[in-house]
């Protein structure tokens, strides 16, 4: 008999309910306060997991509370949301989405694991896979931005590195992929709100990461705190246990989001505490995130019939695995996981991702900077604003590890007289800087203008329902613009911004987002022409909050946009494209693409199709370009979006240098979930869109035949 087994056979109920206890060690506190004697509950064997902990000795002496001071000595995993960086922090998952390179975000994720392991963490609750249409929703920082392929990568890349080759090796830790499922899609953007999608919306959109993380081996997934369809997620039996469990196979953990069971009665579908612990466990949710509700009520649950014993046994069975999967039994302490590692290393990491995670949204050549320019203005809140570069969930981060980019600049440009006024602040009504900012700037050469938002106004519980500059800043950038010296702006955020009055006057504009420990350096190397900017938006970004949601891959309509017809889809007062479509992002160089060819150009639904096009990069600058292919199917028996996401290539261009690209798509790319939602493919004409961003003005197009042979 397996050693789960045999331990189950000896716990008593009360210790099997006890497994489903997930408490806050509240180290760092990530939602409501609730009054828990943790140590207590931990002795008396009613603690399965502890989160929000972290360091060696403290996961130490709550470790032998459980190991060593209870009946059976059941040990603790330790949880911690992780969505960044542990000690040295990344850019917010929506910046490294740009980057679009799964290798880098394993690569941080591992970097993380390594870090957060050697402190006692067996446990993140991340990655966060919510596919976010909706700027407002402040959450779409923590996520992969707008598209279900980007999104499905991210998954596999961030599954493998926090998980490594198997959970047992010595940095490994469990990995829980969230929010299940489309709570990205929150009403009007506002979190935590109601969630009402099609299911063709949750099968073409929203559930594809979370096949994909299974399919990685995730061993957790976390419900989301919202309803869909008016069914709470977290007593969503039908896709809990029916999708996940018995479509997908997944035989990990399910752990409720933070007080999410008790938070079935405000949902109002659970009279009582006992009544949604009833619900919860018999959806298939393993562990209670800090309701009581488990330890407190399931025992009256089961007196009454409302739960099976079986419940609770299975759930204590996920339970126990992951704990043994974990090596905790062996090594409760994770001795194997104490090694040194280099933070240096760590930190040049950090540098690099954060530089390939800056999207160039605009620039009239006034970048890289002269190497004339003598005189530097850095104006703006943002400039040496240190604890706002970690960016929301930032772990065990430090805002004195962050280099700010008034700092960043100062290093790249020692001999550049860098001056620097705060001018506003981030929010407040203050505007009696604007002034002497001014005249600080008006005798510099170029003034970089840092703007944007505080850390905290991304991420949980931080949804804005206007997303322009807050504060003053509007004010200050406009009366920094009129001094007539070129302005180079810096966006630091979570989300777009609503700033086209500021894309038209800057001379260049940056969506630096929250870029983590090494943001002034990375921010500098770009400015500097050091490092060419490379990144691509994961999101479109708005011209006004008015046009959202608003993404690339919409469905057509029986009235497109036309500008001579009244009676078409628009508004009378916004263009109906954005100001910037997913996938935009410029560099210093220029690649032409020509020459698009697909082979063979008929294939049976079986087949492959080999996508090849010319680029050349003619600028003057070595540059690393993202292609993207695009498909859309062009007459189905249900419409299909205008363009699809299908893959991209990085490749990296030497100046002058022509490459032929190629890029092979299987035939199930050309599938689309059926009126019964299975994937099917349809003999037909396909549109091959191939291009740097979503707009179709900008690609190149041909046509590919699927055969009914
Ligand atoms: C929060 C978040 C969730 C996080 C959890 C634990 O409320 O919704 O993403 O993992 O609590 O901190």
């Amino acid at each position: 008999m397996s050693r789960v087994e045999s331990l189950l056979r000896s716990m008593t109920i009360e210790e099997k309910i006890g497994q489903l206890n997930l408490v806050t060690a509240g180290q760092t506190v990530t939602g409501p306060v609730v009054h828990v004697e943790t140590t207590a509950e931990i002795r008396a064997g009613r603690v399965g997991g502890v989160f929000n902990l972290w360091g060696r000795e403290a996961m130490a002496a709550a470790q032998k509370l459980a190991a060593e001071g209870t009946r059976l000595g059941v040990p603790l995993f330790f949880g911690l949301d992780i969505l960044h960086g542990h000690r040295t922090i990344f850019p917010i998952p929506l910046a490294e989405a740009g980057a679009f390179d799964p290798l880098l975000w394993e690569r941080t994720a591992r970097v993380a694991a390594i870090e957060a392991a050697h402190e006692g963490v067996s446990l993140t609750f991340a990655p966060m896979l919510d596919v976010a249409r909706d700027p407002r929703w402040g959450r779409i920082a923590e996520g992969p931005g707008e598209d279900p392929l980007v999104a499905v990568k991210m998954a596999e890349a961030k599954i493998r590195g926090f998980q490594d080759r198997a959970l047992e090796a010595p940095t490994s830790i469990a990995a829980t992929a969230k929010h299940f499922c489309a709570y990205g899609a929150a009403t009007a953007g506002r979190d935590y709100a109601a969630v009402d999608v099609s299911e063709r919306a949750l099968h073409e959109i929203y559930l594809p990461p979370f096949r994909a993380a299974v399919e990685a081996g995730c061993a957790a997934i976390m419900p989301g705190f919202n309803s869909l369809a008016g069914v709470p997620m977290t007593a969503h039996a039908r896709l809990l246990r029916e999708y996940l469990r018995r479509d997908l196979g997944f035989d990990g953990v399910i752990i409720s989001d933070y007080t999410a069971i008790a938070e079935l009665i405000e949902h109002g579908v659970a009279g009582d505490l006992t009544d949604a612990a009833a619900l919860a466990l018999r959806a298939g949710v393993d562990m209670d995130m800090m309701s009581m509700a488990y330890v407190r009520r399931l025992p009256e649950a089961l007196a009454r019939g409302l739960v099976d014993l079986a419940d609770v046994d299975a759930a204590a069975r996920r339970v126990l695995l992951l704990k043994e999967r974990l090596g905790l039994f062996d090594d409760p302490y994770r001795s194997i996981a104490a090694g040194e590692y280099s933070r240096a290393a760590h930190r040049e990491l950090a540098r690099d991702a954060a530089r390939r995670s800056i999207t160039l949204l605009s620039n009239d050549d006034i970048l890289p900077l002269s190497a004339d320019v003598r005189r530097i203005a850095v104006i703006g809140p943002l400039a040496d604003a240190r604890a706002e570069m970690l960016g929301p969930w930032y772990s065990a981060g430090a805002a004195e590890d962050c280099v700010t980019i008034l700092e960043g600049l100062r290093f790249a440009l020692p001999n550049c007289e860098v001056v620097f006024h705060a001018g506003a602040g981030i929010e407040d009504d203050d505007a009696s800087g604007i002034a002497p900012a001014c005249d600080m700037a008006a005798g510099a050469d170029v003034i970089v203008l840092c703007l944007g938002e505080a850390e905290k106004m991304s991420g949980e519980a931080a949804s804005r329902a206007m997303i322009g500059l807050p504060g003053r800043q509007r004010e200050l950038a406009e009366r920094i613009l009129a001094t007539g010296v070129p302005v180079v702006a810096l966006l630091s955020s979570g989300r777009p911004l609503a700033v086209s009055w500021l894309v038209e006057r800057a001379r260049a504009v940056l969506a630096t987002w929250f870029l983590g420990d090494m943001a002034g350096h990375a921010i500098a190397d770009v400015l500097t022409g050091r490092y060419n900017p490379s990144a691509r938006l994961a999101v479109t970004w708005p011209r006004e909050v008015g046009q959202i949601p608003i993404f690339y891959a919409s469905r057509s309509t029986g009235r497109p946009w036309n500008a001579d017809n009244r009676y078409t889809s628009r508004y009378l007062d916004l263009p109906v494209e954005p100001l910037f479509p997913f996938g935009h992002g410029l560099s210093y160089s220029h690649v032409v693409l020509s020459n698009l060819r697909v082979a063979p150009s008929d294939i049976s639904a079986d087949g492959t199709v080999e996508i090849v096009i010319d680029a050349q990069n003619i600028g003057a600058f070595e540059t690393e370009e993202t292609i993207f292919v695009f498909v859309r199917d062009v007459v189905a028996s249900i419409a299909r979006p205008l363009m699809e996401l299908k893959g991209w290539v990085k490749i990296v261009f030497s100046p002058g240098e022509s490459r032929t690209v190629a890029l092979t798509l299987s035939a199930d790319s050309f599938s689309f979930p059926d009126e019964n939602m299975k994937p099917k493919i349809e003999p037909g004409q396909f549109e091959i869109l191939v291009g740097l961003d979503a707009d179709r003005k900008n690609l190149l197009a041909t046509v590919l035949n699927i055969t009914s042979t």
